[in-house]
């Protein structure tokens, strides 16, 4: 009956914009569980801990007891075994000092060996005995508290308090004498309901904290792709409200295993939760617009926002004769010339997100090169505005997008061809970006952002919010029990 917020994960941030003294770090991705969530979560955990408790071996309890006309006896239980074991109703809890979990209703059979030895009155003769033993422990009630906080960036998972209680105990024999019934019943009742007790919260408790090591070895680095990663270090702390936790993670993108400068994204303070529209969503996750802005910088930095197109649907476009009509003097000075065209974000793009979309502005510089024998000959340069607006969606658990054209402006920067006529330029233009920008930037948008969600889990009905500069993500989740790699960790 461990804990639930294993969905979450890591992200982190570090930005914190020209911090005027906050104290507080600003979390770019934040995760919420809803009860719903820690219900699913809670269902999954139990389930393991009664397969982990089935077959559980319990101690040996031995006892000498004084048996009416027999004297000392002395009783041994041995081969204690827990063979199967039900919870009837399980509750979780979150609370502001951490999430309680009882299992109440809980019964378990048990088996084991009875063997007995006493003295007789007459000379040294030792008799002895032995059989099988049938003990069912009925109405069980355990109970966790679990303390669940923010340790260096990584949650800290503690088992604060473990009860269990028995209520009551039935034993039955196989074969022995009719003294020994009553006499393993008054020696061994106590003492069994305690070996059950402590036998179960010995168990969970090393599931939690067998939990807590794998919380804890999560990484606070998710990789995105080559060269990025999402940082997933949690920061501030664990929201518990009365139904639900929350967590912050940095949630920008750092370069892999090279701590990159990442520009300061100034930010507006503003934290309201993402609202879902439908409250029974296990989950909500919310990045701000700064996480695909530390990706939009740190690509840029990298120098993976420039490129030489060669290669266009509309070849004509590659070839001075194409803009005969346009540019007229680029062809009298070049006729039938091979073309580059040579495109450069003059700026990391900007993402924006409101509550009607998610839109993003792209400064470029357009050059026309002309390719003559093996020089590259720039004649002009255009700079482009570019709005555009994206689809957002979930694909397994990759958040992804298309943007499609808004609009877009653009101005002349410099030419070596004399002055060009804008109107004349702008189909082309449109036609370029349309076929060759907006397909590009759609293939890098299609692989998407991993969330942070741990392995095993994934996202189910997922439903996109967009709010002032964040974008939410209400989901359910599936875990697919043949994963075992999240479950071999506990117990
Ligand atoms: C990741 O985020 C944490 C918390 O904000 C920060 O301390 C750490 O420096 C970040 N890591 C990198 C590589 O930027
Ligand atoms: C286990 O105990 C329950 C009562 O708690 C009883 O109904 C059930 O038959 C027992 N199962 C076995 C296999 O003995
Ligand atoms: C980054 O990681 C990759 C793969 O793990 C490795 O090949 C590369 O050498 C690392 N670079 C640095 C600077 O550590
Ligand atoms: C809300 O979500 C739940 C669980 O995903 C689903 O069963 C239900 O149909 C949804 N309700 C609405 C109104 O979409
Ligand atoms: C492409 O244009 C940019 C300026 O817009 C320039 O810095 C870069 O050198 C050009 N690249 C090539 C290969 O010509």
């Amino acid at each position: 009956m461990p804990p639930f917020f294993l969905l979450l994960l890591f992200a982190s941030s570090l930005i914190h914009g020209h911090a005027q003294s906050l104290p507080e770090t600003q979390g770019f991705i934040s995760m919420l569980i809803t009860q719903n969530g820690l219900d699913f979560v809670k269902d999954l955990l139990v389930r393991k801990a009664i397969s982990s408790i089935v077959s559980l071996h319990l101690p040996n309890i031995e006892k000498g007891t004084k048996i009416p006309f027999l004297g000392n006896v002395y009783l041994m239980l041995s081969d204690i075994t827990i063979y199967q074991i039900d919870v009837a109703s399980s509750v979780v809890k979150p609370g502001e000092s951490g999430i309680s979990i009882v299992a109440s209703g809980v019964s378990c059979n048990l088996s084991m060996n009875w063997y007995y030895d006493y003295s007789t009155w007459i000379g040294p003769v030792k008799v002895s005995d032995q059989g099988l033993a049938h003990v069912q422990v009925e109405g069980m009630e355990v109970e966790l508290s679990l303390g669940l906080e923010n340790q260096e960036g990584s949650l800290d998972l503690k088992l604060k308090n473990c009860d269990s209680s028995v209520k009551d105990i039935s034993i039955k024999l196989d074969g022995g004498a009719s003294w020994l019934y009553q006499g393993v019943i008054d020696a061994f009742e106590g003492n069994i309901g305690s070996a059950v007790e402590n036998a179960i919260t010995k168990k969970l408790g090393k599931g939690i904290s067998k939990l807590d090591s794998y919380l804890k070895s999560l990484p606070k680095e998710v990789p995105v792709d080559d060269h990025s990663s999402l940082n997933v270090t949690i920061i501030n702390d664990v929201l518990l409200s009365e139904s639900s936790v929350g967590f912050e993670t940095n949630g920008l993108f750092i370069q892999r295993n090279d701590s990159v400068h990442i520009p300061n994204l100034l930010h507006k303070n503003s934290k309201l939760p993402i609202l879902c529209t439908n409250s029974s969503k296990m989950l909500a996750i919310t990045l701000d617009e700064a996480v695909f802005n530390s990706a939009s910088a740190l690509y840029y930095d990298a120098k993976f926002m420039h490129w030489i197109v060669d290669q266009i649907p509309d070849q004509s476009l590659l070839n001075t004769a194409g803009w005969r009509f346009i540019i007229p003097q680029l062809y009298k000075k070049y006729p039938n010339h091979r073309m580059n065209l040579n495109i450069s974000l003059s700026s990391p793009p900007v993402v924006e997100i409101s509550n009607q979309k998610a839109g993003v502005h792209v400064f470029a510089d357009l050059t026309i090169d002309v390719l003559e024998e093996n020089e590259v000959i720039p004649v002009a340069c255009i700079s482009l505005m570019i709005q555009a607006s994206g689809l957002v969606k979930i694909n397994g658990n990759n958040l992804v997008g298309t943007i499609r054209l808004d609009d877009f402006g653009m101005s002349l920067k410099w030419s070596n061809i004399g002055n060009l006529r804008m109107f004349l330029i702008q189909p082309a233009m449109w036609t370029i970006i349309e076929t060759v920008f907006l397909p590009y930037a759609n293939s890098h948008l299609s692989k998407g952002l991993p969330l942070p969600i741990i392995h095993g889990f994934t996202l189910q009905d997922a439903e996109i919010i967009l709010s002032t500069s964040k974008v939410g993500v209400c989901s359910d989740v599936s875990f697919a029990e043949s994963n075992k790699h999240f479950l071999q960790f506990i117990m």
